[in-house]
């Protein structure tokens, strides 16, 4: 086949095709990761790219912009019906991007942002120091109950009640349970603050209905449209028509230039796909993979952050059964085998980001490759088999080739 960037460029041709490859031949269990359909990635790479479309369908800064209009006003429309929002923007370029849209939209530099601790689960853009929210606004936090692993949701409303805050934050990168959207929200009304609900890691379990939405409760949502929805790298805003203008104008002109044309279309692709019945039975099977998961690594003695998970990820807390290894060494030994996924903090860490105690493990990936429950455990098993002997040549081996099978019964691509 043709392939007009190892004509023009081989050694970027080299390097994809390498990613391509790495993908098929390894287990991504990255739990923010997923693969798009080869729809999606066609989208993505289209001459959309060359489009400058400053503004929001039929109000451009730009001429000739009919086309992509209808791209946009698809990849809204779509998005309405999948999460029930009155109000859609699709330009963040990112997850980060849309939550800086809101705070633009909703709060004046210096106000106070109550939100999920990082190494309880929270993110970078939710108020760290080393991210723009952590620099422009008051932080104050909420953390995880250290016995059960779950929000307090008490102690979260009196934390509310003693620092006023202008806006809580709820979502996470890292938290395995539902939050209790219609209690925060509540909490955040108590205290005459916004509710910005990020649900980055699940948008596509709250698009399938196989995960509370947190529309009702939220004044914001943020998402990102790679993970649990396959659509495509970037990130997308929901809130009420009344927050419509501020919001849009806080993401164009306010935080980004042009939109990137060829993402919204990929978004446009994804969100079509989500629609179709297919999408929820994924969604469940996810999740399904996920408790499949969580069960066989308790059975092995694995500690899991709150005991198990109600949607696609685990979080294991490797101090008590494995307490020489750290998060860094198990993705190493992990990776060293095929399955790849990350180090995560935990609660209560006491080693750096860099280092950390935890491993997080996802199914979104291996659920798109066709993956069930019982291939999930054996996934879970050869997992549990490296934690215990990372140095062991013998189980290192079994271990590869029984990846290499599975990576060959369920190509990504094809
Ligand atoms: C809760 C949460 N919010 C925001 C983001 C940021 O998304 P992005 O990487 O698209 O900026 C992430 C990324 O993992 C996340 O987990």
């Amino acid at each position: 086949m043709p392939d007009p960037i190892r004509d023009a460029d081989p050694t970027i041709a080299a390097a994809v095709e390498s990613e391509r490859e790495r993908q098929e031949s390894t287990l991504g269990m990255i739990a923010s990761e997923n693969h798009v359909s080869e729809a999606v990635l066609t989208a993505q790479g289209t001459a959309l790219t060359n489009k400058y479309a400053e503004g929001y369908p039929g109000a451009r800064y730009y001429g000739g912009c009919e086309h992509v209009d209808e791209v946009e006003r698809t990849a809204i429309e779509r998005a309405k019906s999948l999460w029930g929002a009155d109000h859609v923007n699709v330009q963040p370029h990112s997850g980060t991007q849309a939550n800086m849209g809101v705070y633009f939209a909703a709060l004046e530099p210096g106000e106070t942002i109550l939100s999920l601790d990082l190494t309880h689960g929270g993110h970078l853009s939710h108020g760290h120091h080393v991210n723009f929210s952590g620099q422009l606004y008051e932080v104050e936090q909420y953390e995880v109950d250290p016995k059960t692993g779950y929000i307090d949701y008490d102690a979260l409303a009196e934390r509310a009640r003693a620092v006023d805050p202008a806006m809580i934050v709820s979502g996470s990168s890292a938290y395995p349970r539902e939050f209790d959207w219609e209690r925060i929200g509540e909490i955040a009304d108590a205290v005459d603050a916004f509710h910005l609900a990020d649900i980055a890691h699940i948008t596509g379990l709250v698009a399938a209905g196989v995960h509370s939405s947190p529309a009702e409760h939220a004044d914001f949502v943020t998402g990102s449209t790679h993970k649990t929805i396959r659509s495509g790298r970037g990130g997308i805003i929901m809130c009420d028509e009344a927050y419509a203008d501020d919001v849009d104008s806080a993401v164009f002109p306010g935080s980004q230039g042009g939109p990137l044309m060829h993402n919204v279309a990929g978004k446009a692709v994804g969100f079509g796909e989500a629609l179709e019945p297919a999408f929820e039975e994924y969604a469940s099977r996810t999740v399904e993979n996920a408790s499949a998961l969580a069960a066989v690594l308790r059975d092995r003695g694995l500690s899991l952050v709150s005991g198990g998970t109600d949607k696609h990820l685990v979080l294991v807390d490797l101090r008590e059964s494995h307490p020489d290894l750290t998060g860094d060494d198990a993705e190493a030994a992990l990776s060293d085998v095929g399955i790849v996924l990350n180090k995560n903090t935990v609660p209560g860490e006491t080693r750096s980001p860099f280092v950390t105690s935890g491993i997080r493990i996802g199914t979104s990936a291996l659920t798109t490759r066709g993956f069930g429950p019982e291939e999930i455990e054996t996934v879970a098993h050869h997992i549990a088999d490296v934690l215990d002997a990372p140095d062991d040549d013998a189980t290192l081996e079994r271990v590869s080739e029984s990846v290499d099978d599975l990576c060959e019964s369920f190509p990504v691509y094809g």
